[in-house]
């Protein structure tokens, strides 16, 4: 996170960073402390009910990661923390082409996602989420899908805490439409 923050703020854009599926915002919040404008983003009125309680000075938006509930045109920067993980498979290709339409040049996007054991050879695999239907995704197919939409890798990580509570390796990819 602190990294995905470096490179907005080298890119010194007044437009906004969306993060989609901000859940009960806490990064929402985290990124709006650093000064940036963001856009909190998610499909449950729950989420954002407990994420106003909490912040009640959030620019909060309910709707899903196509974004159409967004209005502003043009974005800095996306954030999708363990969110993409809840969009169809097919649909992945779709939302990121809308994504890239709308972030500006040399914006960012950042993806952090449950990524699958070596010795499973596929690109998208369904797991038992406990709240809603969730697909893990191979770090290298999770790459081609952004690039496919225009959205170039620059680098990723995958860690596998072991702190008993993550299940599985957990991937942060960071990627930029390239500048014109
Ligand atoms: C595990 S939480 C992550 C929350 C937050 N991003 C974080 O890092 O803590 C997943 C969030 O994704 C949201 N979500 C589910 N389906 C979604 C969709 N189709 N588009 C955007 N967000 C979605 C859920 O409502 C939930 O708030």
């Amino acid at each position: 996170m602190e990294l995905f923050a470096d490179a907005l703020r080298s890119l010194g854009s007044e437009r906004p960073v969306i993060d989609v599926g901000c859940g009960t915002g806490h990064q929402t919040h985290d990124l709006a402390s650093q000064g940036f404008r963001v856009i909190g983003v998610d499909p449950s009125g729950a989420m954002l009910e407990r994420a106003r309680r909490r912040y009640p000075e959030l620019h909060l938006v309910q709707g899903d990661a196509g974004l159409s509930s967004v209005p502003d045109p043009v974005f800095s920067g996306v954030l999708a923390r363990y969110s993409l993980i809840h969009v169809p498979p097919e649909q992945l290709g779709g939302v990121l082409a809308l994504w890239a339409a709308r972030v500006q040049s040399g914006g960012v996007v950042m993806t952090a996602f449950q990524s699958l054991d070596a010795g499973l050879h596929t690109d998208v695999d369904e797991f038992d989420h406990a709240v809603a239907p969730a697909w893990r995704w191979r770090p290298d197919a999770m790459a081609e899908a952004l690039a496919g939409a225009g959205l170039v890798e620059r680098w990723r990580l995958v860690a596998r805490p072991g702190d008993g509570f993550h299940r599985f390796p957990e991937c942060h990819l960071l990627s930029a439409r390239p500048p014109e």
